[in-house]
Parts: structure tokens; C-alpha cells; sequence
């Protein structure tokens, strides 16, 4: 296949028996582990922080850990997620005072830098800023949960993100995060995105009695 990242969102995961699920979805082939901050403030939501990432690395997780913060303020949760061993962080510009130099912080920490498209936010966050970005993450569905469905219309705005990435001198990856199944991945591979956020299809196949469902879906994907 082409370049393509799998990344289980553990938003869907069994919180009580967290490391063993992520060490089953990455033994069934996935690539990055998709770890969602919600801070009750910036989203509807509470979830999980740095102390959570800390323990997947002491557990022994080496794969990419792909953070996607969903908090404001946005900037003294970076040194954090640095500490605690994140690969990429990602934070939505609309949470951050100052993107610019919040994309600056996360690479002067040495992890990769992302910017989150909500379904309204315009792609033109990224004007000035594409030097400085490592992953385009497009939500298909309002942040704040799993199990919602894909918006359609995300479908052109992953071809405008591709096609202003590939006439940048740049190389990002395009991420895509929400109602992300079995039935429409091919659809979004076609406009363009490279890297799959996948929860509830990944983990619910599983809880739903099949003890190896993740490893279908997974290789499905
Ligand atoms: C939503 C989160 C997603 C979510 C995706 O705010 O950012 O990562 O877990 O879950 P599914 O794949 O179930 O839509
Ligand atoms: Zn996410």
C-alpha cells in the first residue's frame, strides 16, 4: 500500500485495561496511537493528560503517540505531552493565543507539530504557518466524542488540505478524526487523507464480543 497510518483513537478503549489494549491493537498492525485530551472547557468532555502518556511509555508503548489536544488554554499543556512522551502534539488554532508560537514550542521540544481543522474552521489557519507544521488533522464530526457520524462535506475540504499540501514545499501528513469505518475509509483515502483516526470501529468491534474483532477491523482498514 501507499503511505497510509492506522491510528486507534483510545477515546474507545477499556480505560480499567488501557496498555493491554493498546499493546492488541498495535500487535493487529496498527501504526500510532491516537490519544484525545478533552478538558471539559475547550470541549464537552474529560479525558485523559500527560500522566496517561507517561504510563503507555512506561509500559512499554513505543509507537508514535499521536496527542490531539482539545483544550484551552493550549500552550502550558505542551511542555507536558513533551515530557510524557508524545510524538506528534496537535491543538485546535482557535484554543491557542498565539499559534505561531505554539507550533514553535512543540518542535522546540523535539515532537511534531499539528494544526485541528474543525468541520467550520478554514483551512487558511494555515496560511503563514505551513513551515511549521508537521500533520493537518481534519475533524469529520464536531470534537468531543466518540461513535458520531462522518460529515460528508469533509470530503472536498480533504481535497482543498491535500492540494495545498502538495503545492507546499512541504511534506505534512493529512490526518482525518471522526466516524472513520470499515465503509468510507477508501472514500477518504481517494480526496486524499494518509493518516486514520479510528475509534469506535477499532474498539467496539472488539467489546462486541469478538475477542479478536480489532484485529479484523484493523486489517480491514
Ligand atoms: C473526537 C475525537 C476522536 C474520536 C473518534 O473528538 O477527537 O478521536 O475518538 O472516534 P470515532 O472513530 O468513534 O468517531
Ligand atoms: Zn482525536
Amino acid at each position: 500500500a501507499q503511505d497510509f497510518l492506522i491510528a486507534p483513537s483510545i477515546l474507545s478503549a477499556n480505560f480499567a485495561r488501557l496498555g493491554e489494549e493498546v499493546d492488541n491493537v498495535l500487535a493487529a498492525g496498527a501504526d500510532v496511537v491516537h490519544f484525545d485530551v478533552m478538558d471539559n472547557h475547550y470541549v464537552p468532555n474529560l479525558t485523559i493528560g500527560p500522566m496517561v502518556c507517561k504510563a503507555l511509555r512506561k509500559h512499554g508503548v513505543t509507537a508514535p503517540i499521536d496527542v490531539h489536544l482539545m483544550v484551552k488554554p493550549v500552550d502550558r499543556m505542551i511542555n507536558d505531552f513533551i515530557e510524557a512522551g508524545a510524538s506528534y502534539i496537535t491543538f485546535h488554532p482557535e484554543a491557542s493565543e498565539h499559534v505561531d508560537r505554539s507550533l514553535q514550542l512543540i518542535r522546540d521540544g523535539g515532537c511534531k507539530a499539528g494544526l485541528v481543522f474543525n468541520p467550520a474552521t478554514p483551512l487558511s489557519y494555515l496560511d503563514y504557518v505551513m513551515d511549521k507544521v508537521d500533520m493537518v488533522l481534519l475533524m469529520s464530526v464536531n470534537p468531543g466524542f466518540g461513535g458520531q457520524s462522518f460529515i460528508p462535506g469533509t470530503l472536498d475540504k480533504l481535497r482543498e488540505a491535500r492540494a495545498r499540501i502538495d503545492a507546499s514545499p512541504y511534506a505534512m501528513r493529512l490526518e482525518i478524526d471522526g466516524g472513520v469505518k470499515v465503509g468510507n475509509i477508501a472514500d477518504i483515502a481517494a480526496a486524499g487523507a494518509d493518516t486514520f483516526v479510528a475509534g469506535s470501529a477499532i474498539f467496539s468491534a472488539h467489546q462486541a464480543s469478538d475477542p479478536h474483532g480489532y484485529n479484523t477491523v484493523i486489517k480491514q482498514l
